[in-house]
Formats: structure tokens, sequence, C-alpha cells
């Protein structure tokens, strides 16, 4: 019995944590409705890890294809779930499609553990559940408080929380621990798997490499007047492949009975903070490529800085995310060229 339900795990860090999944020995199945990931990423995870995971094309919000999967997959000893729809402006404009799909493939997923007597869940929640942390509470540990959602899916993340709270409370055999990233970038080394967003990126990092790679004109820098060092937002941005390798720690906790409290919540960060202009100004440094980059107005929703406290998962999970940023940066770029066939 070591098989891990993958929900999404065709998506940008659900791909990554299947092949780290598979990496440790693992059995994955992978459930995922491309509907934000293409097909073709089962084939860069079997290039990369010389074997393909077991993928169903299902919609985790149908509870039918979901019974079907643990009927079919009755080695299943954990999950992670990862689907969602995870774009926070689309979300302004969508909210039920939001609410229905986040909160809905969660329950779905839950009640199927319970029939199933799965008992472990690993839960993808956002550093966006605290808003913006009040200045003592910078870096951001756990027992800092939730904020008011600025966007409906913030909102999501933090009713999912809830959810698995409310339903660990009824059901004594459910295990969870709630992972919350801050900003995860970069792609695997081999460049065979890496973040694909669908169109205009909205997130900083792809917009970042598709400017390089000449596919934008220039990056539009969101605001240089935050209350900050060099006037531009701060995040705590992690590398993708670390915040893979912390989803294979915490299920392992839980399989091995380590875990103390029934339901565990972790901050997966660097615990760095940067600013945009640094990150523009290290990735020219480190790939040699110039960025042209405008600043421009503030984007509504943003938050001026936050960053994590990552001590818990660095004891606890005995995990930690230090891969160095430059190094991050050029396994973005390196993502970008394999993407748009650029000779090295
Ligand atoms: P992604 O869009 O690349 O991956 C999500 C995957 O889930 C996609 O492959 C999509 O096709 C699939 N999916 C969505 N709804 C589904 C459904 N109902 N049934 C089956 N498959 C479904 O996103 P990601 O960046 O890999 O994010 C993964 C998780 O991490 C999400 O829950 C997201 O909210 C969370 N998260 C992401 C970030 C980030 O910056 N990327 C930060 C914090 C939290
Ligand atoms: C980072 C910084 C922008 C693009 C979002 C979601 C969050 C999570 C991670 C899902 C900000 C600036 C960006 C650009 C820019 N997703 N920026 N020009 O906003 O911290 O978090 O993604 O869970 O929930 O809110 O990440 O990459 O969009 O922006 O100046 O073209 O880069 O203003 O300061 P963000 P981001």
């Amino acid at each position: 019995m070591n098989r891990i339900l993958v929900t999404g795990g065709v998506g940008y860090i659900g791909s990554h944590t299947v092949v780290e999944l598979m990496e440790q020995g693992y059995e994955v199945v992978i459930v995922d409705n491309l509907s934000n990931s293409n097909i073709s990423v089962l084939d860069g995870i079997e290039a990369i890890v010389s074997r393909r995971p077991d993928f169903v094309n299902a919609d985790c919000c149908d509870y039918v294809a979901m019974d079907n999967v643990f009927r079919s997959f009755p080695d299943i000893c954990g999950v992670i779930h990862f689907a969602a729809s995870k774009a926070v402006g689309e979300s302004v404009e969508q909210p039920l499609r939001y609410y229905r799909n986040n909160t809905l493939s969660l329950i779905t997923l839950l009640q199927l553990m319970q029939e199933h007597d799965v008992r472990h869940l690993v839960f993808s929640s956002s550093c966006t559940v605290y808003g913006q942390p009040d200045a003592e509470h910078l870096p951001v540990d756990e027992s800092a408080p939730r904020k008011k959602a600025l966007s409906p899916y913030g909102n999501t993340k933090q009713i999912n929380e809830d959810i698995i709270m409310d339903q660990a409370h009824a059901c004594a055999s459910l295990q969870a621990t709630i992972l919350r990233y801050f900003n995860p970038i970069g792609a695997h080394p081999s460049a065979l798997i890496g973040e694909l967003p669908n169109g205009v990126p909205n997130n900083l990092l792809p917009f970042v490499t598709q400017t390089a790679a000449g596919l934008r004109k220039e990056l539009r820098v969101f605001g240089d007047d935050y209350n900050t060092p060099d006037g531009s937002c701060i995040r705590d941005y992690i590398y993708v492949v670390d915040l893979a390798k912390a989803h294979v720690k915490a299920i392992e906790r839980m399989l091995s009975g380590k875990a103390e409290e029934q339901v565990e919540i972790f901050n997966l960060g660097t615990g760095r903070g940067l600013s945009v202009l640094e990150i523009v100004r290290t990735f020219e440094e480190v790939t040699g490529q110039s960025l042209p980059y405008t600043i421009v107005g503030r984007r509504e929703g943003d938050i001026e800085q936050v960053w994590a406290d990552p001590h818990k998962a660095n004891t606890v999970l005995e995990w930690r995310a230090d891969t160095p940023i430059r190094d991050v940066l050029l396994s973005a770029w390196r993502w970008e060229k394999h993407l748009r066939n650029i000779k090295e």
C-alpha cells in the first residue's frame, strides 16, 4: 500500500510533486481534467523518472468518476489535493465557478476518502490566507491570523481549510496536512517540466521569461511607490522542486504515524523576501538577458510585502527551501528556452 492519489497532478506544482514521489518509490495515480494543463506533461514526467504514472482524466467534482478511481486503485494510502482553479483575477469575474470547483472537489474527495477508509490528506493552501500581515507578524508564521480574503479564490482556500478542520473533528480517522505555499517559481532542472501558463501570464516569473524570450514587449512592474526599500512589492519566491519535496515529507510524516495533531499546518517559504526589482535585476545578471520593463501603477489587490517564517516546516518536516534564487531563476529561463526551442 504505497500509492498516492495526486489530484491536479498534470499541473505545475502537481507534476513536480509526482516526479519527487516516484523518485522516492511511490506508485502514483493522477486525476486531472486537463482544464489548465496539457497531457504532454506526462511525457515529461516519464522522461525524468523512466516510468509513466497512472492517469485518469476526470473531474474531481464528479462523485461517480472519483469513486471509480478509489475502486480501481485500492492501494491508495494517501491523497495530495492540488486540483483547483487558481487565477485570482478570474475568480473575481467568475466567483461561482471558483466556489464550485475548489470547494466541491475537496468535499467530494473527503467523502470518498471516508467511504474508502483512505486516511491521509495533503491540501494545497496559500499564504494568501494571511492577506497583508501586520508588521509584527512579518516574517509570517503559522500563528499569524488569517485575514478577510481579497478574492473569491483566496476565500476558497480559507473555506477549504475550515472544511478540513470540521471534517477532521467529525471523522477521527482523517489525518490532514495543510501546506500554505508562498510564491512557487522555477522549473525542474531537466527543463522537461515547468510552468505552462495559459494565455498572458498573470504571475511575475512566466511574464519575465516570456519577455526575455521576446514573446512580450516589456515587463510592467506594478508599482514602485510601496513602503519597501526599492518601492516594489516583496514576496517569498520558493523553488517549485523544493516545494514538491515538502509534499513527500508531509505524506511520509503522516504515513509513518509521526504527525502529532490531526490537522497540521505548515508555511512553505524560504524565509527570504525579494522585491520585484530584485528579481528583475538578478534574472538579468544570471541569464545575461536584458529585461525591458516599465514601472506602471499598482495592480488592484496586490499586497505590499509578505514572506514566510519557515521554522516549523524546517524543524518538524525536516525540510528546507534552500535552492539559491540564482539557480531558481536559471531553471525558469532554461524551461522557457526549451518551450520556445531557443538554443542554449
Ligand atoms: P495548475 O493550474 O498548474 O494545476 C492545477 C491542476 O488541476 C491543473 O492541471 C488542472 O487541469 C487541474 N484541475 C483543476 N480543477 C480540476 C478538477 N475539478 N478536477 C480535476 N483536475 C482539476 O496550478 P498550480 O500552480 O500547480 O497549483 C496547484 C495548487 O496549488 C492549487 O490548488 C493552487 O491553488 C495552489 N497554489 C498555487 C500557487 C501558485 O502560485 N502556483 C500558490 C499557492 C497555492
Ligand atoms: C508577484 C509580484 C506583482 C506580474 C499570486 C496569487 C497567489 C498565488 C501566487 C495561487 C507582485 C508583481 C507580477 C507582472 C509585476 N497563487 N508583478 N508584473 O500576486 O504574489 O500571488 O500568485 O495561490 O494566491 O495572488 O504573485 O507572481 O502575480 O506577483 O510587477 O507582470 O510581482 O505586483 O508584487 P502574487 P504574482
